[in-house]
């Protein structure tokens, strides 16, 4: 037996998704909710963790969006939209922004870009991004944006890990 394969605890099988899920969520996040508005003017937005940085010249971002979203002919629609990353202030708005309620925005305070889009108050940075490529992936829709515009703030971001919301540590 391989000594490197017995210091692993456990190797459960990739098509376990309670157990991928589980593993997965050790992999700690920040915390973002992408917006945009809807040709017919209504504002949307959902809780996203699997925003990334992809390349900085040119600056491109991802994330991916459930196949199954109310939200995705909206963002397939749309040419532009905004990553807000929530600050630790923000956790409530992270609850909120995963909820399938008719209206997310009640209640949120927001400004508008050029473009109309939401940007929410109190957020860590705002990437005002460009859609450059959408691609079916499994059970979900991959988004490459290239980043037109951002902002930042001084407010500490959020961090989500196993299934809970954190805020920083000590720097190691
Ligand atoms: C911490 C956290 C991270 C999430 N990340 C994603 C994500 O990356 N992509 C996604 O499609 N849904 C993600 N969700 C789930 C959506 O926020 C949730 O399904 C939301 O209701 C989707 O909005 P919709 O009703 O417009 O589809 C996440 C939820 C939470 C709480």
């Amino acid at each position: 037996m391989n000594a490197h394969l017995q210091a692993i605890p456990q190797i459960a099988s990739p098509v376990d998704s309670r157990a991928l899920r589980t593993a997965l969520g050790q992999f700690a996040t920040g915390i973002t909710v992408v917006t945009t508005r809807a040709a017919e003017g209504a504002l949307v937005g959902l809780t996203v963790n699997s925003f990334s940085a992809l390349s900085l010249e040119p600056p491109l971002i991802l994330w991916s969006l459930r196949g199954s979203s109310p939200s995705l002919p909206v963002f397939e629609s749309a040419e532009r939209f905004v990553v807000n990353v929530l600050a630790e202030a923000q956790v409530e708005v992270s609850r909120r922004f995963a909820l399938q309620v008719a209206d997310k925005f009640d209640g949120v305070a927001h400004a508008e870009n050029a473009w109309g889009q939401p940007l929410l108050h109190g957020a860590a940075a705002w990437f005002e991004c460009r859609t450059v490529s959408r691609q079916a992936a499994g059970d979900h829709c991959l988004f490459i944006a290239e980043v037109e515009r951002f902002t930042l703030s001084e407010a500490a971001p959020l961090l989500f890990h196993s299934g809970g919301y954190f805020a920083l540590g000590s720097r190691l």
